[in-house]
């Protein structure tokens, strides 16, 4: 059935205008001024909401296969949908890891039952384990939309040459976890004056951002693009941006939780608030802030990371990772929406991701596919673990009082939220 969204505020990265949006045989049929109902039609009044591309979460973890109790795809994509997102990449630390073609296509039946798009990552190396290349061809041939051996940095130079090689060839996109691990293996919490009071092993600054820059210049020796994922200190973007204005083809991320908290969450002893890298200091958030507002970020993604809560109970035995596809619209509004626009934070949460994947979404415009979400900029809500869709209770915002609100998601035309 075609659906109108009356006189509904309609926000792109580009422009917000106010006006109708004709949805029919799932894509953006007209949008315009006014837009007459006929019979058969159904009407959805919009009055008071914002229309937004739907969010594009280039880093999340599903867990399926093989970590059902914590997440599995049903459960991942209702979390995505209840969060305005409808395209998602997911992770390939999975049991098995998605290093072979038949678990590319195990993920692919499984989300296409779900009405969210799921783009999965194949490993860049069999297991993640830095043990040879997996076989670029015949994962993008299953379906793989990109390469990553998130959880982990490929120590190994000559592999992540052959992966970034084989990205641009096979136009697949690498989206590399940066870690120096002989710096941060062990490491709990951002190293510092907090890793001190906690008696546990910090993980360093240098630890991400040394190998940020190793990746950024085997990027730079190839010519080829590369995407850092989770940048959470202002060393990393101060090499991102530079890397950038000599002409690197390089893009990053980074999430909700590193430009609201620091370290000092830490001292609750929640573990809740460990994930990797770690929550930083007062001048990272700061960085990470300047970097969202100047460019030096592309986007925000969330690394949805769930864990139950038994797993999470011991402090510093917990396995790392937030979950975040729920609150990161919410998120972004409330503690950025002095300083961001709402249509640069489409650009960071929706068109640029869109654009660094490849893929479809992240506009609002006439043919396009209808995924969007009708969101109450004004609705206050407080984040209750209890209510979130995904199976995990891991969330950095538990508690916490947000301002804006998914109300529905349409995928495709239709409503998936
Ligand atoms: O916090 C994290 N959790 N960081 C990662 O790199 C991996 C992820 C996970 O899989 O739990
Ligand atoms: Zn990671």
């Amino acid at each position: 059935m075609p659906t109108i969204i009356k006189n509904v505020k309609i926000v792109n990265a580009e422009q917000t205008i106010q006006g109708d949006i004709l949805i029919q045989n799932g894509k953006f049929a007209k949008i315009s001024d006014e837009i007459a109902a006929q019979s058969g039609y159904e009407v959805v009044d919009g009055s008071g909401l914002c229309a937004i591309p739907g969010l594009v979460d280039i880093h999340v973890h599903l867990r399926d296969p093989g970590q059902t109790h914590k997440e599995d795809i049903a459960s991942g994509c209702a979390a995505a949908a209840a969060g305005g997102v409808t395209s998602l990449v997911c992770m390939p630390n999975t049991l098995p890891t998605v290093d072979n073609p038949e678990t590319v296509a195990y993920i692919r039946e499984k989300a296409a039952l779900t009405g969210v798009k799921v783009y999965p990552a194949a490993a860049i190396t069999y297991g993640i384990s830095g043990k040879g290349c997996c076989d670029y061809a015949g994962l993008k041939s299953a379906g793989a939309a990109a390469l990553s051996d998130d959880g982990r940095p490929v120590e190994s130079d000559e592999m992540l040459i052959e992966a970034l090689q084989e990205g641009v060839r096979l136009n697949l996109p690498v989206l590399c976890h940066c870690e120096d691990l002989k710096q941060a293996a062990g490491g709990k919490v951002h190293e510092g004056e907090i890793s001190k009071a906690l008696g546990v092993k910090g993980m360093s600054s240098a630890s991400e951002y040394e190998d940020i820059d190793r990746t950024i210049r085997l990027a730079e020796q190839v010519n080829a693009p590369v995407h850092i994922c989770h940048v959470s200190t202002a060393e990393s973007l101060r090499i991102i941006r530079e890397a950038k204005a000599r002409g690197v083809k390089v893009t990053c991320e980074t999430a909700p939780h590193y430009f609201v908290y620091t370290h000092e969450k830490l001292l609750s002893r929640d573990a809740d608030y460990r994930m990797n890298p770690p929550l930083r200091e007062e001048c990272d958030r700061k960085a990470v802030i300047q970097a969202l507002i100047d460019g030096t970020i592309d986007a925000i993604a969330t690394d949805h990371a769930p864990h139950s809560p038994e797993e999470k109970a011991d402090f510093v035995n917990a396995p790392n990772g937030v979950v975040g596809m729920e609150t990161s619209l919410a998120a972004t509004m409330t503690y950025m929406g002095e300083i961001l626009s709402m249509n640069d934070i489409i650009r960071l949460m929706s068109f640029n991701p869109a654009k660094i994947m490849g893929i479809e979404g992240g506009e609002i415009k006439e043919g396009a596919s209808a995924d969007f979400a009708l969101v109450d900029p004004d609705e206050k809500w407080i984040v209750d673990v209890d209510k979130l869709h995904g199976k995990s209770k891991n969330a950095v915002f538990k508690g916490v009082e947000l301002t804006g609100r998914v109300k529905a998601t349409y995928c495709g035309g239709k409503k998936v939220y």
